[in-house]
C-alpha cells in the first residue's frame, strides 16, 4: 500500500501535466463556487442592513403620523391599518404604551392582544429599546405558520423586529412601535440566485469533465512525451558508456594482436604470452558487457528464465570465494568467509545466485584498495543473509541514492580509473527480488561498504514433507 502510494507520488511528480490539469479541474469550479458564495453572503449583508434601515425610516413616517392623536387609541389603531397595508413587507404592527414599570399594547394589527401587558422575553427587548438610545433591530426567524390581517407569515420566514420609541408633540419619549418586516422578498431572490448559480456550477463541471475526457489522449501523450525523454535520456546515457567500455578493451586487443602479428618473430615469447593474456583479459571484459547488456534486454522484456530449486548457499559462496581469491591476494586484500550458521538452504535460481554473488564479491574487491572483503553467511527466522563487507572507497547518501539504477556510477577520483558499465547492482538487484529477496546497502565514505541480500529459507516457505511435490510442480 505504501509502496503503491510512493509510486503513485512519484508518477504524479513525474508528470506535472497531469497535475496541472488535475488542478484546472478542481480550480475553475472551486473558483466560480468560491465567487457565487461571497457575492451572495455580502449580497444578503447589504439587502439585510437596507431592510432595516427602511423599517426604521417607516416607525419614524409612523410617529409622525400619530404624534398628535397619542391619546387617542382608536385613531392610532386605525392609522397602524393604514400603515400596515402601505407595505407587503411589513407583517405586525404595535403600538406599546409604558405604564409605570408596566408595558401596555396600546394597539396592534393584531386585536386580541390590545390592552394586554408585556412580559417575559418581550419586556427586555421594549426595556432595552426604551432605555438604550433610539431604534433596537434584531433578527428573527418565524416558529410557526400565522397570519395578521390579511399577510401570512410562513413557518421558518426570516423577519426583522424593529422597536422605536415613539415621540410626543413635546418631543418626550411616551410610546414605542414594534414592527416587523419580512425579509422573504430578498431570501426569495437570494434562493433563486443561489440556484442559477448552483446550474452554472453543474453546467461547468461537466463542461470541464467532458474537455477532459475528449482531451484524455493529452494525458496520455504527457505521460508518453515523459517516458520518451527518459528513454531517450537511457539511449544517450547507454551510447556513451557503452561505447566506452567497448571502446577501451577493443583498443587494447587490437594494438597488441596487430603488434604479434607485425613483429611476430621480434617479439620474445615472453611478452607475446604478457601481450595475449592482456588480449585474453579484455575479451573476457567485453564478454562480461555483452552479457549484462543481454542481461537487461531479457529482463527488462520479461524473457528470464528461473529453475528454483534447493540451493546450499554455503557451497555456492564457497565456489564463489575460490574464484576471488587469487584475485583478492594479487590486490593485496584479504578475502575473509565466516559462517554463522551451519546450513543455509534457499529456493534459488543456481546460476541467477552465483552471478549475483560475483556481481557483490566482483564489486567488493573492485572498489577496495586496500583491507580486507568479507562474506558473511547467517540464518535466522527472517531467512537466509549473505552480507558481503568490504573496507573500500564507501559512498557517501548521495552517491548511494541512484546506486541501483541502469547504468549508475559513481564518479570521482576514487572511482574514475575503474571500468565498469554500471549495471552490476541494477541487474543484482532484479535477479534478486525476482528469487523473492531483498538487497540493502550500508555505507560510509571512505570506511567501505556492506551490501546484504536476505532469501526466504526453505524451511520457513515449505514444509519437509511437501518439499518433493512442490519441486515436482516447478
Ligand atoms: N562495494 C562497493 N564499494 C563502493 N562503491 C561501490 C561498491 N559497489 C558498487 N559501488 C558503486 O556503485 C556503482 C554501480 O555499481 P555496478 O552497478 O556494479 O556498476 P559497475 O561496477 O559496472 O560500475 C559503481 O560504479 C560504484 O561506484
Ligand atoms: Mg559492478
Amino acid at each position: 500500500m505504501n509502496n503503491n502510494g510512493n509510486k503513485y507520488l512519484s508518477f504524479l511528480n513525474n508528470n506535472r501535466q497531469v497535475i496541472y490539469s488535475l488542478f484546472i479541474i478542481i480550480l475553475i469550479p472551486f473558483m466560480i463556487a468560491l465567487n457565487t458564495w461571497i457575492i451572495l453572503n455580502q449580497e444578503q449583508f447589504d439587502l439585510d442592513a437596507a431592510l432595516r434601515d427602511k423599517a426604521i425610516i417607516a416607525a419614524q413616517g409612523l410617529n409622525a403620523s400619530i404624534v398628535d392623536d397619542l391619546n387617542d387609541p382608536k385613531k392610532i389603531q386605525s392609522k397602524i391599518d393604514f400603515f400596515f397595508n402601505i407595505t407587503s413587507e411589513v407583517k405586525y404592527v404595535a403600538v406599546i404604551n409604558k405604564i409605570g414599570d408596566d408595558f401596555k399594547v396600546l394597539a396592534s394589527i393584531n386585536s386580541s392582544e390590545v390592552g394586554r401587558n408585556i412580559d417575559g422575553q418581550m419586556r427586555t427587548l421594549l426595556g432595552t429599546a426604551w432605555f438604550g438610545d433610539g431604534a433596537f433591530a434584531q433578527e428573527i426567524t418565524s416558529s410557526e405558520n400565522k397570519k395578521y390581517g390579511d399577510k401570512k407569515i410562513a413557518y421558518n420566514e426570516r423577519l426583522f423586529q424593529i422597536i422605536v420609541p415613539l415621540k410626543n408633540a413635546k418631543g418626550d419619549y411616551v410610546y414605542l412601535a414594534n414592527i416587523w418586516v419580512s425579509a422573504a422578498s430578498t431570501d426569495y431572490i437570494n434562493q433563486q440566485t443561489l440556484i442559477k448559480a448552483f446550474v452554472v456550477l453543474i453546467v461547468t463541471v461537466i463542461i470541464v469533465l467532458i474537455l477532459v475526457m475528449s482531451n484524455a489522449r493529452l494525458f496520455q501523450y504527457a505521460v508518453l512525451f515523459q517516458r520518451l525523454k527518459e528513454v531517450d535520456q537511457m539511449k544517450d546515457d547507454f551510447i556513451s558508456t557503452t561505447s566506452h567500455e567497448l571502446k577501451t578493451p577493443l583498443t587494447l586487443i587490437k594494438g597488441n594482436v596487430s603488434m604479434i602479428i607485425e613483429d611476430y618473430d621480434k617479439i620474445p615469447k615472453a611478452d607475446q604470452k604478457k601481450m595475449l593474456d592482456q588480449v585474453f583479459d579484455n575479451t573476457n571484459r567485453l564478454n562480461s558487457l555483452v552479457s549484462d547488456l543481454l542481461d537487461v534486454s531479457r529482463i527488462e522484456q520479461n524473457r528470464i528464465k528461473l529453475e528454483f530449486e534447493p540451493i546450499d548457499i554455503l557451497e555456492m559462496v564457497n565456489k564463489v570465494f575460490s574464484q576471488y581469491e587469487g584475485q583478492a591476494n594479487e590486490k593485496g586484500l584479504k578475502l575473509i568467509k565466516s559462517f554463522k550458521t551451519e546450513k543455509a538452504v534457499s529456493s534459488l535460481d543456481r546460476a541467477k545466485f552465483e552471478q549475483i554473488l560475483v556481481n557483490l564479491v566482483g564489486n567488493a574487491i573492485k572498489y577496495t584498495k586496500d583491507g580486507e572483503v568479507e562474506l558473511i553467511i547467517s540464518s535466522d527466522n527472517k531467512g537466509n543473509s549473505i552480507c558481503i563487507r568490504d573496507t573500500g572507497v564507501g559512498m557517501d547518501e548521495q552517491e548511494r541514492k541512484n546506486l541501483f539504477s541502469k547504468f549508475y556510477r559513481i564518479r570521482n577520483n576514487d572511482t574514475e580509473a575503474i571500468p565498469g558499465t554500471g549495471l552490476g547492482l541494477w541487474i543484482t538487484k532484479q535477479l534478486i527480488e525476482t528469487m523473492k529477496g531483498t538487497i540493502m546497502v550500508d555505507s560510509i565514505k571512505g570506511v567501505g561498504s556492506q551490501f546484504t541480500v536476505v532469501f526466504p529459507s526453505t524451511s520457513n516457505i515449505v514444509k519437509p514433507e511437501y518439499k518433493k511435490e512442490i519441486k515436482d510442480l516447478t
